[in-house]
């Protein structure tokens, strides 16, 4: 096609400023359209969104907080895959978390220091997963097809199986699953992943919250089980009644525990082993779980291989015919770690086109070796396996006595802490370019990061110019790469840089602004990370890494965005030493050295959203023409009452008070060419 650059790819267009106004603003020459938004109905029975928090049926409805996205290519007149076709597909998104001020008329609201069961069931059903067919019309316009029957919402609620290692363990025994073989539902679905056989992996990250646990229930514990509790942060210090509160519903079907699996009190008088009540309900959270999105009646699988642990994202290694898969995974929470798994199986080419594609991720997803990053000051690395019995993961172990594979996998964090794996400034997305099958991690930011605790891969310590304590450690987090030795998915070694540095382009370059960004191109709080599809007529050139930022340090310049980059590779910088600064800001304390490089003109803003939103979730039609983004949560510091955005009713230039919704826009350039190049 003579529209499309294929060598050297650069970067063709002009960098959007940053800005503080409520739409979404992309570069000359391209054009934004509203796709799927909060509320809308996905079957032909549902009307239309009323948006003033009388709606119900969120079963049959978008979800809140779009997140994490994958494009899925639909064979043209049927329902199975044609992972080529840019005119019709699949769109698989997460949906993360509520705006609960904003889904029903007055706010959450407590009868008798109970919620309300309708309130609580609609709440559940804006989270989890939905499945929408999308397609592009005669004109080159993208809409979603309101009654596909490919059209499907996983929820909380939605039954789920349990495989690998965890598959019938008296970990995740509860009243729900005597034998530990189901589950129901996904909860704070983030990241994602697609898989090279055609499937789409979500990744539960912060459920630990939605819990209730009361101060009385450790003491009806095993120190070993409240041990396991507190190091995934359900401790029962404050008053915990767990998000929204959904425990204390009263069900209007009595036999119904869809509200009262949120209390994970172990209950006296029922089963020492746990099949009478929901004490470990919490350990059914926390997994990467596989969806089919082709057979909408497919059970989703929790592939328990993979550990427990805040899953942001699961991306696969590019698949090599005869090589083991690998599939890396960020712990998103302050000081966690980075994770590898690596299949048993080695990759069979056949298989990117079967069709009994949850039984191939059985053979790909549920034995293997997981693995725990250590970054070291050389910028070499190791990967530590997680496996029972070895390098003192088993009953001995002074941190936790392990009894068996499964409970390694269900307290990876404690494992970890074990093997002395590298504490991250919070490990967000990863992405893998398709041309050197290098790894791109986004560690956002910390704001426990201490001085005393910097190291080579998490350098930097200062404060914030807002000066206020929260925003002391590494406010505006950066990028970390790596390349596995041998450039095998295999490696159990491998070699690291730094590739960026968030920051303002006014901050200091000594300690803070250490990648030179300009006002083109300054980010703060890198969270989602893609690599353009290597189908894409340029990916096998320099293939586009997208950035996407979750920020609150830079919200006083401006809204969150996403830049493109095309990056190099790992060790094209030079090593540099950084120079932090004391806690109180009087002068030099500690230095260490890193490797990193200044982007400088590969790196540009693409993209900046509307208010009080993050942007998170990106993927592309095969042929990189239509680039699907998510918006999540504008405006969600207000109130139905007092809404702070009134996105995506803005975008169109429509003011008033619309309540704002999270949703989806599909981006394509005006002259039909590549989105960024
Ligand atoms: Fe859901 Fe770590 O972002
Ligand atoms: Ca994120
Ligand atoms: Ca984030
Ligand atoms: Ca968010």
């Amino acid at each position: 096609d003579s529209t499309i650059t294929v060598a050297p790819a650069t970067l063709d267009f002009t960098a959007v400023p940053k800005s503080l106004a409520d739409v979404v603003a992309v570069p000359a020459g391209y054009t934004v359209t509203v796709l799927y938004r909060l509320g809308d109905p996905i079957n032909a029975a549902t009307g239309a969104y009323a948006n003033d928090g009388t709606d119900s049926t969120f079963s049959a409805r978008a979800g809140d907080h779009h997140d994490g996205m994958s494009y899925f290519g639909l064979l043209t007149g049927a329902s199975t895959p044609d992972a080529a076709n840019s005119a019709r597909g699949l769109l698989v998104m997460n949906h993360e978390n509520i705006s609960a001020a904003y889904l029903h008329p007055t706010g959450q609201t407590l009868v008798n220091n109970a919620r309300p069961e309708a309130e609580a069931l609609k709440e559940i059903e804006c989270h989890g997963v939905s499945v929408i067919e999308v397609t592009r019309g005669a004109t080159g316009g993208w809409s979603y097809v309101q009654n596909s029957t490919l059209n499907r919402r996983i929820t909380p609620n939605t039954p789920m199986q349990f495989n690998g290692p965890l598959r019938g363990s008296a970990l995740i025994r509860t009243r729900y699953s005597t034998d530990g073989t189901m589950g129901r539902g996904t909860i704070n679905n983030c990241a994602n992943g697609l898989m090279p056989w055609n499937t789409y992996t979500t990744c539960e990250e912060n459920w630990a919250g939605y819990f209730r646990r009361d101060t009385t229930d450790n003491a009806a514990r095993t120190a070993k089980d409240v041990t396991s509790l507190n190091r995934y942060g359900i401790t029962v210090t404050t008053n915990r009644t767990g998000n929204n509160r959904w425990s204390t519903v009263t069900p209007s079907d009595s036999s119904s525990t869809l509200y009262s699996r949120w209390n994970i009190n172990v209950q006296a008088g029922t089963a020492a082993d746990g099949t009478g009540d929901f004490r470990n309900e919490a350990n059914q959270f926390g997994w990467v779980v596989e969806i089919d999105p082709y057979l909408p009646t497919s059970v989703p699988r929790k592939r328990t291989a993979l550990g427990r642990m805040n899953h942001e994202g699961c991306w696969p290694s590019v698949p090599v015919a005869g090589r083991k898969l690998a599939f890396y995974m960020g712990d998103d929470a302050q000081n966690e770690y980075l994770y590898k798994f690596v299949s048993n199986t080695p990759w069979a080419a056949a298989d990117a086109t079967a069709t009994d594609r949850l039984a191939i991720g059985d053979k790909y997803l549920d034995s293997g070796t997981l693995y725990v990053a250590r970054f070291d000051a050389t910028g070499a690395g190791v990967w530590l396996p997680l496996r029972f019995n070895e390098n003192g993961l088993n009953a001995s172990n002074a941190t936790y006595p392990f009894a068996d594979q499964a409970d390694v996998l269900a307290n990876v964090r404690l494992a970890g802490d074990s093997l002395g794996a590298t504490k991250m400034d919070r490990p967000e997305w990863t992405a893998v370019n398709p041309a050197t099958g290098e790894m791109y991690l986004t560690l956002t930011n910390n704001s426990s990061r201490t001085l005393a605790n910097t190291d080579a891969a998490n350098p930097r310590y200062y404060n914030d110019p807002k000066g206020t304590a929260a925003q002391r450690g590494n406010p505006n987090g950066h990028i970390i790469r790596l390349r596995e030795d041998g450039d095998t998915s295999e490696a159990t070694s491998f070699r690291w840089d730094i590739y960026v540095f968030g920051a303002g382009s006014d901050l200091n370059p000594t300690n803070i602004n250490l990648s030179g960004l300009d006002a083109t191109n300054d980010l703060s709080s890198p969270d989602g990370l893609w690599f353009s599809r290597s189908t894409n007529p340029t990916g096998q050139v320099n293939p586009l890494l997208w950035i996407q930022t979750d920020d609150g340090a830079f919200t006083d310049q401006t809204n969150c965005m996403m830049l493109a980059a095309l990056p190099g590779t790992v060790g094209d910088g030079a090593a540099r030493t950084i120079v932090n600064l004391a806690a109180t800001d009087t002068g030099t304390r500690s230095q260490s050295t890193f490797v990193g490089k200044a982007p400088g003109g590969s790196l540009r803003r693409f993209l900046v959203g509307p208010k009080e939103c993050e942007i998170t979730g990106v993927d592309s039609t095969p042929d990189g023409r239509a680039l699907f983004v998510n918006i999540q949560h504008p405006g969600e510091g207000g109130t139905g009452a007092a809404p702070t955005s009134a996105w995506p009713a803005s975008q169109a230039g429509t003011t008033g008070t619309s309540r704002p919704r999270s949703a989806t826009i599909v981006i394509t350039k005006n002259d039909g060419g590549l989105v960024g190049l």
